[in-house]
């Protein structure tokens, strides 16, 4: 299908028509893993509608001719409060993969989180991302899943590299227990995992390759499949962990830590207290578990939870700029967007990326004149009204 991207039209400036049109020339499995979710989908769908319950309210005469998107975060200066969701596997969706996307978000400025399942390695990607950004290194953090206690060795080499590399944060997943019920993969009997195995992170990374081959007694690209369970034993969390855990992380990483996949103003309060700097609210865009609140739900008690002790960051369900301003006022200081820049990857490569970053840009500008803010670190929660109650 990749043989007919060069006669396509360029992509539509309506975010309602991204995902169709990366349907219409990725491989329908490659296309259901991205757009897939939990059960019968409702969290995904309580994940829009949580916006919808929310109406921003315009303020006229407010004299903000001049606007400013910028935000700090943990100490980085962003020239908007917008960052790349992790996403993994991403050369499944385009050749493009994980360094055409690090390539748009460097064009813009956007932070770029990438994925423990990356199809391409961190130096390679951070080099990507670079090549493009006109303001010195782009910011990058990286997104690991909890590793066990049993052997760091696989984590340790890769938070070196990491470091090395400029990765500035770690981002530590928490709402992958196990591997999902979700029906579009399970029907097409697909895990894009394995098929995107042998070039993943994990994968190339020499420790995981020598401690493969010293168990197995052979090379990790002759059984991807093999391997892939290796891996998810050695880095997929187990349950068992606790809080204190995180100790071992700030001892193996001088950066800053931050945890995905709160959901509860007490979860929030518990890793405040076990030390993190940042949280990122998020249900994982709906890919984990069905019959949950919207994400955007959480947000506002989770900020109200933790105030200013660690910074309070956002996912799921991100689709305009009127989402973005939405969960700015409600208490989150940036959002990270992942399926519409994937859809976009899938529909025009690097291109298809930028154009889904540039046109939530300028839309979050517009609506950030509408609200009557100067700086989008301004909003608050008086600029929305419950449209529900
Ligand atoms: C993800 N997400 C994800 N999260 C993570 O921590 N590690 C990962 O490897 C992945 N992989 C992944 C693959 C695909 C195809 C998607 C769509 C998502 C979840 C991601 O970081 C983010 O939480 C959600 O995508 C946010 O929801 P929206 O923006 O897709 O609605």
């Amino acid at each position: 299908m990749n043989g007919v991207r060069g006669l396509l039209p360029p992509l539509t400036t309506d975010p309602n028509g991204w995902e169709a049109a990366a349907k219409a020339v990725m491989e329908p499995r490659d296309f259901d893993y991205a757009k897939g979710g939990a059960g019968a989908g409702e969290t995904i769908r309580k994940n829009r509608e949580a916006f919808q319950k929310w109406s921003i309210v315009p303020r006229m005469v407010r004299g903000n001719t001049e606007r400013s998107l910028k935000v700090t975060i943990l100490g980085q200066e962003w020239p908007s409060p917008v960052a790349i969701a992790p996403v993994g596997v991403n050369k499944i969706f385009h050749p493009d993969g994980e360094s055409g996307v690090a390539r748009a978000a460097g064009a813009v400025g956007i932070p770029y989180v990438l994925s423990t399942f990356a199809s391409e390695d961190p130096e390679t990607v951070a080099a990507a991302q670079d090549s493009t950004s006109s303001s010195g290194p782009g910011v990058r953090w990286l997104q690991l899943y909890w590793p066990q206690s049993v052997d760091q060795d696989v984590t340790r080499s890769i938070l070196k590299r990491a470091k090395d590399a400029g990765y500035t944060a770690l981002v530590i997943t928490l709402d992958i227990f196990s591997m999902s019920w979700r029906p579009l993969d399970l029907d097409n009997a697909y895990l894009p995992l394995y098929k995107g195995a042998s070039t993943a992170l994990g994968f190339t990374d020499p420790v995981f390759r020598r401690k493969f081959r010293e168990r197995f007694g052979q090379e990790v690209d002759e059984d991807v499949l093999k391997g892939a369970l290796e891996w998810e034993n050695t880095i997929f969390p187990d349950m068992a962990h606790s809080w204190h855990e995180l100790a071992w992380l700030k001892g193996e990483w001088d950066g800053k830590i931050l945890v995905k996949g709160i959901q509860h103003a007490t979860d929030a309060e518990l890793a405040v207290q076990a030390g993190v700097d940042g949280i990122i609210v998020s249900n994982h865009g709906g890919r984990q578990y069905d019959g949950a609140q919207g994400s955007l739900e959480a947000l506002h008690e989770v900020a109200l939870a933790v105030g200013d002790r660690a910074e309070v960051l956002f996912d799921s369900g991100i689709r305009t700029g009127a989402d973005i301003t939405k969960a700015l006022a409600l208490g989150a200081k940036a959002v990270f967007v992942g399926r519409p820049v994937v859809y976009g990857l899938g529909a025009r490569g690097e291109e298809g990326a930028l154009h889904v970053l540039r046109c939530l840009l300028a839309d979050l500008e517009i609506n950030l004149a509408i609200t009557g803010v100067r700086n989008v670190t301004d909003l608050v929660p008086d600029v929305l009204r419950r449209s529900d109650l």
